[in-house]
């Protein structure tokens, strides 16, 4: 279900990807969180691209995109840091 979601940095508005199957962003990157790697596992998980098609190259930016990101908390990247006097 699309929604908005608002904090204290930003406005979150989630976007349709694919309008056959009433897929968002939102779920396509969750779903690539919890390990759905590839455009075909995505489809087969939400139904993405299993229509019309015409998302399909959408659908793999978002995927790729997602695979990609950065950790972020409350709008800031998390970096890691390395603390070599800890080792
Ligand atoms: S828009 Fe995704 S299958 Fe048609």
């Amino acid at each position: 279900m699309p929604s908005v979601i608002k904090n204290h940095y930003q406005w979150v508005v989630d976007m349709y990807v694919c309008i056959c199957n009433a897929v968002t962003d939102r779920e396509i990157k969750k779903a690539v969180k919890q390990g759905v790697n590839t455009f075909d596992q995505v489809r087969d998980q939400l139904g993405v691209a299993s229509c019309c098609g015409q998302c399909e190259s959408h659908a793999r930016e978002v995927i790729n995109e997602a695979r990609t990101a950065k950790p972020v908390f409350a709008g800031i990247p998390l970096i890691p840091v390395s603390m070599p006097h800890m080792a």
